[in-house]
């Protein structure tokens, strides 16, 4: 035991491991009224690090290479050992991170985490999400199935709907006319290499940023403006071991649940894996419906939702970043749903319905009246952030007690 400390002095006064520890666990001060919203940020790590392990072990037998890749994953599903388990844990693990991602992000909206002095954590975090969905696109294409080829296709084409720039930009994403092996080759380059590191090294962005100013809370409390005579916030216990070990718990429960899907129901009845992407890519027929899995339909409702091609993707697009403005749009006094009042209530609640009945709609061929109904839902997810400033100025709030509950 000695030794050990003895060598652990010896690597410590040359590379810094206790001080970081102290500094962002052991005496790192987190709200102590922390509650299941709070799961998630742990969760979306863990699902980061599953991700990058069985992604790293596909690597190892697939083929980026068109006329190969569908054959080289059905050789992983059938040949490779563990190979099946490896790539259901991948795509269920894509799926995982949207939920919880979104979950993460809803969280901002119910305790104004996004909110002063928080602006740059949620831009960071913002980035993360704009990443996640370039990175589930492009590992989309790679097996090179029937949706990958066609979704591709669609998503592509969209950009060659801009003015003047478009069809040149469609070739310049694609690497040729259409959906072709160059552009397999490339799309893999990026999930393979370029924005998993980006994801990595944002992520650690993300919790510096969030260790300078500190966790929010259901309370939406400074807890560092009330600290003792030893600086410490008087509401603050240390993340570790208090948090540590519930978040442990936490990837308990979800790997119980990750796990069940993955042995029991990995394709989750087409919403985790597409029924027309088990037969293989094919330029010449078209599916019956293209559209995009289920983490990417709300904004593929909002495109189909309006009837100009490119306003429909300037919809899409301005629909997607404005989850960025929510710092500057949220007017209101109090930062946790907590203390405010109906108006923010009806209007959150209104849009998490209509994000969820996008969504459901965005994976069912449009007919005259789901498209009605999209057009609907679609306002008011918009009119969710666009009147803002002022149903969060307008509300009522409650007063907002000195100290955490
Ligand atoms: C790979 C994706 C992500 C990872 C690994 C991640 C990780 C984390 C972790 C570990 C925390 C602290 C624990 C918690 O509060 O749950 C956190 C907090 C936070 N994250 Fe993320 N995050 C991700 C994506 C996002 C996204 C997409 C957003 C928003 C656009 C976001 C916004 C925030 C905010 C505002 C906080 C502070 C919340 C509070 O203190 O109330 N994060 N994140």
């Amino acid at each position: 035991m000695k030794m050990i400390n003895q060598i652990f002095e010896w690597v410590d006064s040359r590379l810094p491991i206790s001080k970081p520890w102290k500094e962002h666990m052991a005496e790192y001060y987190a709200p102590k009224n922390f509650n299941i919203w709070y799961f998630f940020g742990s969760l979306a790590l863990l699902v980061l690090v599953i991700q990058l392990a069985t992604g790293l072990f596909l690597t190892m037998s697939y083929k980026p290479d068109a006329s190969l890749a569908f054959g080289s994953v059905e050789h992983i599903m059938r040949d490779v050992e563990w190979g099946w388990l490896i790539r259901y844990m991948h795509s269920v693990g894509a799926s995982a991170f949207f939920v919880v991602v979104y979950l993460h992000m809803f969280r901002g909206l119910l305790y104004g985490s996004s909110r002063q002095p928080r602006e740059l954590l949620w831009i960071i975090g913002m980035m993360i999400y704009l990443a996640l969905v370039a990175e589930a696109f492009m590992g989309y294409l790679l097996p090179w199935g029937q949706m990958s080829y066609w979704g591709a296709e669609v998503t592509t084409s969209l950009f060659g709907a801009l003015p003047y720039i478009g069809t040149g930009l469609a070739e310049w994403i694609r690497g040729d006319y259409g959906i072709s092996d160059a552009t397999l080759n490339r799309f893999f380059a990026f999930h393979v290499f370029l924005v998993p590191f980006l994801l990595a090294a944002l992520v650690v962005v993300h919790i510096i940023a969030l260790h300078q100013t500190g966790s929010n809370n259901p309370d939406g409390i400074e807890i560092k403006e009330n600290k003792d005579a030893y600086g410490i916030p008087l509401d603050g216990i240390p993340f570790h071991p208090y948090y540590s070990v519930k978040d442990i718990w936490g990837f308990g429960v979800f790997l119980f649940i990750f796990a069940w899907i993955v042995f029991y129901a990995p394709e989750l009845g087409g919403w985790f894996l597409e029924g027309d992407n088990f037969e293989p890519a094919n330029p010449l027929a078209t599916p019956e419906d293209i559209r995009p899995l289920w983490y990417l339909t709300p904004y593929y409702s909002i495109l189909r939702s309006v009837p100009d091609k490119v306003m429909g993707v300037v919809a899409m697009a301005v629909a997607m970043l404005l989850w960025i403005f929510v710092p500057w749009l949220d007017r209101s006094p109090v930062k946790s749903i907590r203390y405010r009042g109906t108006l923010y209530k009806s209007a959150i609640t209104l849009f998490a319905i209509s994000f969820i009945c996008l969504g459901y709609l965005g994976t069912k061929p449009a007919t005259p009246v789901t498209a009605m109904i999209a057009r609907i839902f679609s306002v008011i997810y918009f009119a969710f952030f666009l009147l803002m400033p002022i149903y969060t100025k307008l509300d009522k709030t409650k007063p907002v007690p000195k100290r955490v509950s």
